[in-house]
């Protein structure tokens, strides 16, 4: 399972890249705006920021929500930087838009995907990537994880190569959920990340070790 970062923070990117576990950025336009991120220009370079820094794809999301617009916003973006995905809502005009960027070789990220039917929509369309937000559907009582599971199950029978980037990762628990339940790729914010790393067994028994080291 890929691990991509899920944030617009130059330094949070820098970490995790420097982790050397990072494949990827997915950004939105509420994390855009939480970095202060505004003005046409100023988020463009940013995306290229970004790009500058990790291997991988990074997905940057359009605002539009007509066909046109996207289409003229989405390969805007593409022509920034050989690493940008073109973000798109799970929207009617966004599926005709991602059929048209599959079509031309641009790769697309369909966003704001809540079931399995929206997922296979997406598939259907060539997305790249399908991203079911299984936080928020947590939040309202939804099993995230389950809806991992269920476009997993639908992708693989019928042999879609959309490759599925869970979402609205909240903890760390969700990240080994997504990798269980066949998850290709998980975007999560750091902390969520960094947060694999403990368990109170390791700092217990390193500190033995090295308490040993000194006999
Ligand atoms: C990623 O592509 C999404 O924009 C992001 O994971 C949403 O996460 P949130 O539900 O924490 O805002």
């Amino acid at each position: 399972m890929k691990f991509f970062i899920d944030t617009a923070n130059l330094a949070q990117i820098k970490e995790a890249q420097d982790l050397g576990v990072l494949d990827g950025v997915t950004t939105n336009p509420s994390l855009m705006a939480k970095e202060g991120i505004k003005g046409q220009n100023n988020i463009l370079k940013h995306y290229v920021d970004i790009c500058k820094i990790v291997t991988g794809d990074v997905s940057a999301e359009v605002i539009a929500t007509d066909f046109e617009g996207i289409i003229k916003e989405g390969e805007a973006l593409a022509d920034l930087h050989e690493r940008i995905v073109v973000k798109v809502p799970m929207i009617r005009d966004g599926v005709k838009a991602i059929k048209y960027f599959t079509d031309k070789g641009i790769k697309t990220n369909c966003t704001l995907v809540f079931s399995a039917g929206q997922a296979l929509l997406a598939a259907k369309a060539g997305a790249t990537y399908v991203s079911p937000f299984i936080g928020r559907l947590d939040d309202i009582s939804v099993d995230g994880i389950g809806l991992i599971e269920d476009i997993r199950t639908i992708y693989d029978v019928h042999g879609f190569e959309t490759e599925i980037l869970a979402a609205s990762i909240r903890h760390p628990l969700h990240i080994v959920q997504c990798a269980k339940a066949g998850a290709d790729v998980a975007t999560c914010p750091l902390s969520a990340i960094t947060a694999l790393l403990n368990h109170p067994l390791t700092d217990k028994g390193l500190a033995q070790f090295l308490a040993d080291a000194k006999k």
